[in-house]
């Protein structure tokens, strides 16, 4: 059995792919921690003395790209990443009928009371439809309909060994760190309707229905055969969730339905044009004194220059165009924009790595802090997110 993924979807790799597994979260865990400390302290030595005042991330990239170091770690971490789909693909198409049936099973039974509404009219935006987004190969809307699972069983295991256990045994500690986070920072929030956009297979959902028991908590994707997926995972875990297939720039849900509308690791794979459209829409689906809240890569302009080059990293070499272009907005302009108001942003501390304490301390204290762990998938990784409320004017 995969120690990967632990629920009723979990699959069974033979011994030689487990041991892949296990072997490419390892290179990723080398290739993030001992040899990014390494990359970094070649630059402090080599390169920073002979930058210029006020150098960029964009003049980091561009010293470094020849340096050795550098390129064995971009060639190191690239071929890493091809081993993490690879490490899992081969499994999910051997189980693909087995997933099928568990599928079937759980959505007929229903046995946590959630739902799946699926549109099989929708376009599927180019930003998915056009490339293998972090070379995933089919990305996220692959679909072999019907009881198609095998998008969402090769996200969620691949991201389970692409996060080398920094996400947490369900890969939720985004969500549990974010909604313990919210509950002690706004004690009196009581949301009575939360929309995850961006959802995917639903791992970040959960944790906001175990939160706030009173919600009634949506998740929301373009991605059919992984809302199937987060459907039958729900299931399993006995969480009781709502899965919409849907676009998030315009959403088909009526005006003011939304006390929390949130999303993790969602909006750095949009254009600007849909960021900004994803913020309006927020907006009017959420009531007066509702909040819009992001899980996301921290901003160019929170880092220093070598860190905002690092995160940047992954648009020039890992398949995500918009990520630079998303880390170069300013989060409190474009929420403002919006019609957004009272912006608040935090670092919140991971649980799994940190603790309860941690998070509830970050809670009760003022604004981000900037740091090098910050969104950094490594030793010690703290979550930025930010957000606004929607006001009382219409
Ligand atoms: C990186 S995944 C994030 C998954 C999850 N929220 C997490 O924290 O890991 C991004 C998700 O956004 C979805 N997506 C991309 N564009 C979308 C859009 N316009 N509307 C709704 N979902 C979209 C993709 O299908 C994918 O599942």
């Amino acid at each position: 059995m995969t120690r990967y993924v632990t629920h009723d979807l979990k699959l069974a790799p033979r011994p030689d792919e487990a041991a892949a597994q296990d072997f490419v979260a390892a290179l990723r865990n080398h290739v993030l921690n001992p040899l990014a400390a390494a990359l970094k302290a070649r630059f402090e030595a080599e390169v920073a003395p002979s930058l210029p005042a006020g150098a960029t991330g964009r003049d980091v990239h561009a010293a470094l790209k020849g340096d050795r170091l550098f390129r064995f770690y971009s060639a190191a971490r690239v071929k890493a990443q091809d081993m993490v789909w690879a490490s899992v693909r081969t499994t999910v198409a051997r189980e693909r009928d087995a997933l099928s049936a568990r599928f079937r099973a759980l959505a007929l039974a229903r046995p946590a009371g959630g739902t799946l509404t699926l549109d099989p009219a929708l376009e599927i935006p180019r930003n998915v439809a056009a490339l293998d987004v972090h070379r995933m190969p089919g990305n996220y809307h692959l679909d072999g309909g019907a009881d198609d699972l095998a998008a969402g069983a090769l996200y969620e295991n691949g991201l389970s060994v692409f996060s080398f256990g920094l996400m947490g045994e369900t890969l939720d500690d985004i969500g549990q760190s974010i909604a313990l986070w919210l509950r002690h920072r706004l004690p009196d929030f009581a949301p009575r309707a939360i929309l995850d956009l961006g959802c995917s297979v639903g791992h970040q959902t959960l944790p906001w229905k175990r939160a706030y028991r009173q919600a009634r908590v949506t998740g929301l994707d373009v991605a059919p055969a992984c809302l199937r997926y987060a459907h039958a995972r729900a299931e399993a875990l006995g969480v009781e969730a709502h899965f919409l297939q849907a676009d998030a720039t315009r959403v088909p849900l009526p005006d003011a339905s939304f006390d929390l509308v949130f999303s993790s690791m969602f909006l750095h794979e949009l254009p600007r044009a849909d960021i900004r459209a994803v913020f309006r829409e927020a907006r009017r689906l959420l009531r007066p004194g509702g909040l819009m809240l992001h899980y996301e890569l921290p901003p160019n302009a929170a880092l220093s220059a070598y860190d905002g080059f690092y995160l940047d990293w992954d648009s020039h070499y890992n398949s995500e165009p918009f990520y630079q272009g998303y880390r170069d907005l300013v989060p409190a302009d474009e929420v403002a924009a919006a019609g957004l108001v009272d912006f608040l942003e935090a670092s919140v501390p991971s649980l799994g790595w940190y603790g309860e304490e941690a998070v509830i301390a970050a809670a009760r204290a003022e604004g981000a802090e900037a740091s090098d762990r910050l969104g950094r998938l490594a030793d010690g990784v703290t979550w930025y997110c930010y957000g606004a409320f929607r006001g009382p004017n219409p």
